[in-house]
């Protein structure tokens, strides 16, 4: 891909995953954060579990430079069947990015997920009623594959470079109609369906893929400072939710009517990957590092309708 140019001299931050969801997003929000150039890297440009392939694309890595990781292997379902490919991605690629980014002295900030927590509030320490899982609380063995492989890439790329960052997030959406996210798909079974079934006893962190990418821009902007280089962050939207209040929120904020949701339960949809119970993400380690709390979810679910109904009117 083209780099981007926000300004003509400074770092370079390379966004890794960059035709993901997550990467696809950090590209929208980067126009003049930061005194950075911007180097989207895709699948195509790079394989991060092949050390050749991360040594070509990120040959030029200096000391002053930002490495983004959003690449992953996110089929939650599938790696239950392919814990080799999950492993690969998830654990190898990031210990041989930061195999990389060690060697040249440059900031890897490594993107994971609510999956590493044991799901329950109980098993990880917290009360039902605390603010959320805080990042030392990993404790036990996570309960799928893709959050035990994740988990070990985060230990992985600590252990080689001891100075990256690692930011755990949650239930990302952009939510726009033909995303793949859960509110997109809420969106279409809407138009398709009288009544749509949801879980009513997961609770989580919904996040919106802009919201999110400002975060991880103003990390990226305030540099790799003692309070977040070698750290664990979270970064989710404030509050908390089930899947079916999102699903409400989402019938609500495009003039459905909410009743159309019925609320459900885990054990009527069974999946190959058991889901968590309790996902909720604490915000205070991302304050602490005295960066700016993500908007409650609510408000942000109604921004990105709005931003995807805006861009779609735009359209020719
Ligand atoms: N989505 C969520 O709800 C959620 C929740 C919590 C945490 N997270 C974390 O957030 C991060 C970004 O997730 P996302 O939603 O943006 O995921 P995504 O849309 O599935 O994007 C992942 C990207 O990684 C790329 N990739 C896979 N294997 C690769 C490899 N070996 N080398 C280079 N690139 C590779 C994929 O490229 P191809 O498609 O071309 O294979 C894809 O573009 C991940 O770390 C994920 O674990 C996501």
């Amino acid at each position: 891909m083209v780099p981007m140019r926000v300004t003509p001299s400074g770092p370079t931050v390379y966004i890794v995953g960059a035709g993901g969801q997550l990467g696809t997003a950090l590209q929208a929000r980067s126009e003049g954060v930061c005194d950075a150039v911007v180097r989207p890297l895709t699948s195509a440009d790079i394989d991060i579990t092949d050390p050749t392939s991360v040594a070509a694309a990120l040959g030029d890595l200096g000391p002053d430079d930002v490495v983004v990781n959003c690449a992953a292997y996110t089929d939650v379902d599938g790696a239950e069947a392919d814990a080799e490919g999950a492993r690969r991605v998830n654990t190898a690629g990031p210990e041989v990015l930061a195999a990389r980014t060690a060697d040249a002295g440059a900031w890897l900030i490594h993107v994971s997920t609510d999956y590493v927590f044991p799901g329950t509030s109980e098993e990880g320490s917290r009360p039902a009623d605390c603010d959320g899982y805080e990042p030392d609380d990993v404790s036990g063995t996570p309960a799928t594959v893709y959050g035990r492989t994740k988990l070990d890439g985060e230990r992985a790329a600590l252990s080689v470079d001891p100075r990256a960052t690692i930011v755990r997030t949650a239930w990302v959406y952009t939510g726009g109609p033909e995303s793949r996210d859960f509110v997109g798909t809420m969106r279409r079974l809407e138009q398709s369906r009288e009544t749509v079934s949801v879980v009513d006893d997961q609770l989580g962190s919904p996040t919106y893929s802009h919201d999110l990418a400002d975060g991880l821009w103003e990390l990226v902007a305030a540099g790799r400072r003692p309070q977040v280089g070698g750290s664990v962050l979270h970064a989710t939207n404030a509050g908390r939710a089930t899947w079916f209040e999102v699903a409400r929120g989402v019938f609500e904020e495009i003039g459905a009517q909410p009743d159309r949701v019925l609320a459900t339960t885990t054990a009527d949809f069974p999946r190959p990957a058991p889901r968590p119970a309790y996902s909720v993400l604490s915000g205070h380690s991302w304050e602490a590092a005295g960066l700016t709390p993500l908007r409650p979810w609510r408000h942000a679910l109604h921004a990105a309708i709005a931003a995807s109904d805006a861009g779609a009117r735009s359209l020719p």
